[in-house]
């Protein structure tokens, strides 16, 4: 068994290492991952699909497993379709994978969210400001909304739901007005105001994606303009995407790596293992392409008394 380094680029370059047991049997407790990554999406490479295929050819590979979120998983449907022998996992701390419940990488994200907020919470309490925290999750608001639930912030927004500054500032001075000193705000990256993108389209990775980020500190600004009270913004981001993973992360990412090994076994390819109602299934990996899991209906009714 060989591990690919860096992604699709390794694929690419051919960057391997030999992934024996020494290799990886005291990994389980370690964040990040020990092959690396990178956004590099063969399908905008000159010839990147051939390449891929033709080296995975010459490494004589029986077939490939893909660790990864949306981005990783399509090109490797694509590739599927291509004829590539291909099982996908989904992995990626935004939760925001279909046909999964629960991706790993988030469980251990919002339970560092939550311990950082906790934190952030003397802040706001001793200093009597609004603390406004944000945090990964693109177009989703798993992170912040499992986050700000479990954290009892004062005000959680998502980007399934538009942000209205009026609202969010009104909700706050009535809450300061009434005798409180402290409130947490919790805010998805993916977050943007009535009318305007999120994110700096200036900076768009190889899937299309815009880098995002700001909506923290953009909000504190205009929350303390508004509302009248001291207001700073923390911006978690990577933070919360490194150390090393929770209990639930381990496991999930063991039996999913015992579903993938058990499908290759079996030469059941062109799927993605997946974890639905507590039972490992597999799902086509076409089904998944282009498509985010965004909040379900039962969280954003619990977000309602978190916001305004
Ligand atoms: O997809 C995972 C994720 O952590 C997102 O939550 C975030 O927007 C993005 O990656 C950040 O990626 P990068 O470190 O490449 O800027």
């Amino acid at each position: 068994m060989i591990g690919i380094r860096h992604g699709w680029a390794g694929l690419i370059s051919i960057d391997t290492v030999p992934l024996k047991w020494d290799n990886v049997s005291s990994i389980i407790n370690l964040g990040g991952t020990i092959l690396h990554t990178t956004r590099t999406n063969p399908f905008t490479r000159p010839n990147g699909p051939e390449t891929v295929l033709s080296n995975i050819r010459s490494l004589g590979l029986d077939a490939l497993v893909a660790v990864g979120g949306e981005d990783t998983l399509s090109v490797a449907a694509r590739l599927a379709e291509m004829g590539l022998k291909v099982v996908g996992v989904p992995k990626t701390i935004d939760n925001d994978i279909v046909d999964t419940d629960v991706t790993f990488g988030f469980d251990s994200a919002i339970n560092a969210t939550v311990e950082a907020i906790d934190r952030i919470q003397t802040t706001s309490e001793s200093h009597d400001r609004i603390m406004v925290v944000e945090v990964m999750g693109r177009h989703a608001g798993w992170i912040a909304a499992y986050s700000g639930i479990a954290s009892g912030a004062n005000v959680v927004l998502v980007p399934e739901e538009p942000l209205d500054l009026e609202q969010v500032s009104d909700f706050l001075k009535k809450r300061h007005q009434s005798g409180e000193t402290a409130s947490i705000v919790v805010v998805g990256e993916g977050c943007s105001v009535i009318g305007t993108s999120p994110g700096d389209s200036s900076k768009v990775d190889e899937f299309g994606h815009p880098r995002l980020g700001g909506i923290g500190d953009l909000l504190a600004k205009e929350i303390e303009k508004r509302v009248g009270i001291e207001t700073r913004a923390v911006v978690l981001g990577h933070v919360v995407r490194g150390g090393a993973p929770s209990a639930g992360d381990r496991i999930l990412a063991t039996r999913l790596g015992i579903a993938a090994a058990e499908a290759v076994k079996n030469q059941e390819y062109g799927v993605m293992v997946c974890f639905r109602g507590n039972v490992l299934s597999k799902v086509p990996l076409s089904d998944i392409v282009g498509k985010m899991k965004n909040l379900d209906r039962e969280t954003l009714t619990i977000l309602q008394d978190f916001k305004i």
